[in-house]
């Protein structure tokens, strides 16, 4: 079964708790929290104060994408927040294996993220210490960009690369995901599929996400 993270960041902040009850009541499965810190990305998003204001309300996993410089300072706040599924980017990490070891040891599930620039292949020493991979396909920063129509190659090689080892390890697709490709990635092998803007920016959000999800 599909996994939809309803991105946070395309949520109305004026109204997040309301936002929150939206994904809760939902057929979604987790809530995807992107950090940013205007050094890896050219944006900034929201940090713990308002991590904890959903995780007090949020009555499914949390998923926090990691868009910053050095995350292994961060690792542990997050596991403290209540985050179970937490990602860095492959290219933010100098010891990325010791990253996800730590993320691993501090009692979450671990995911390593690439850039549309960055080859699947270099994944290729690090799946046995990764829950999950997040393929983006948009540029990190921004929600409301186009879907990048080479990521589903590299969804495909990578769900290769996962089966053949026998690895436990999900793929996440993230950026530009809506109802016209995500049956398309589904088949290319993604398993959760993170979406801002088709879902918040619908008129109806929580039918958006049941179309997502496939139960229309
Ligand atoms: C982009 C973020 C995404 C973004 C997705 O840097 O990682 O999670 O919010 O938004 P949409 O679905 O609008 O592309
Ligand atoms: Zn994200």
């Amino acid at each position: 079964m599909r996994i939809i993270a309803p991105s946070m960041l395309s949520a109305d902040f004026g109204h997040l708790a309301d936002a929150v009850e939206m994904v809760n009541r939902s057929d979604a499965d987790w809530f995807h929290l992107d950090i940013m810190d205007g050094l890896f990305v050219p944006n900034i998003s929201f940090g713990f104060p308002v991590v904890k204001s959903i995780a007090a309300a949020a009555r499914k996993p949390m998923d926090a994408h990691l868009m910053i410089v050095d995350p292994d300072r961060y690792v542990s706040r997050f596991a403290d927040l209540g985050v179970q599924w937490l990602s860095v980017h492959y290219e933010a990490c100098t010891h990325l294996h010791r990253t996800l070891q730590n993320i691993r040891a501090c009692g979450m599930k671990a995911g390593v993220a690439i850039n549309p620039h960055t080859p699947v292949a270099l994944l290729k020493d690090v799946l046995c210490e990764a829950d999950f991979a997040l393929v983006m396909s948009v540029n990190p920063g921004f929600g409301g960009q186009s879907f990048i129509a080479r990521s589903v190659d590299k969804v495909r090689e990578l769900r290769a690369m996962i089966d053949k080892e026998g690895y436990d390890c999900l793929i996440e697709i993230d950026g530009g995901v809506g109802t016209s490709n995500v049956d398309m990635l589904a088949e290319a092998g993604v398993d959760a599929f993170v979406a801002g803007s088709s879902v918040f920016g619908a008129p109806d959000p929580m039918k958006a996400i049941a179309a997502l999800k496939g139960v229309r």
